[in-house]
């Protein structure tokens, strides 16, 4: 108990709910936005129905959308990678929900196993790959929304590109 004040709540606690914060319905913080990630990542029923695979083109799909955020969900066939790009002006939190995935930036190279989380500010770079023999599936949440993904040559130097998600 604090000893510093003497302020204390008597009575009935769930008496007082209306002096308390409403549960926000939207995520507003990195920490809310990487937890919406967990609590879908959790909810495969939500998800996985969804996913298809394709070996031709990398295949992704817009799960949801709130104010100032999207939902994408990816998929990854072996071999299929992002090339290194950036994010333009969005944040991000990439969540790995099946297989595993590689992340190589400019500092090496980190394997992300189901469940690995990676939060990004505007600007990072990242080449995103399936390095493995099976497929794997990839939540993406952009703060803004993703509007454009300059891709990078191996030097990283940017070259404007339409958004395709990673
Ligand atoms: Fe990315």
């Amino acid at each position: 108990m604090n000893s510093d004040s003497d302020l204390q709540i008597a009575g009935d606690l769930l008496e007082v709910l209306h002096l308390l914060r409403p549960p926000r319905e939207h995520p507003a913080t990195v920490a809310e936005f990487a937890g919406l990630a967990r609590t879908l990542a959790a909810d495969r029923a939500q998800w996985a129905p969804l996913v298809r695979y394709d070996t031709t083109t990398r295949w992704y799909h817009r799960l949801r959308t709130g104010p100032g955020y999207e939902v994408w969900l990816l998929s990854w066939v072996p071999g299929q990678g992002s090339g290194p790009h950036d994010h333009g002006r969005s944040s991000g939190v990439l969540t790995v929900l099946e297989g595993e995935l590689t992340e190589r930036t400019e500092s090496g190279a980190r394997t992300l196993a189901p469940g690995a989380q990676r939060v990004f500010a505007p600007g990072y770079v990242h080449d995103v790959v399936n390095d493995t023999i099976g497929p794997a599936v990839s939540l993406h949440i952009y703060f803004p929304g993703l509007t454009e993904m300059p891709m990078h040559a191996a030097s990283c130097a940017p070259r404007a590109e339409k958004a395709v998600h990673a």
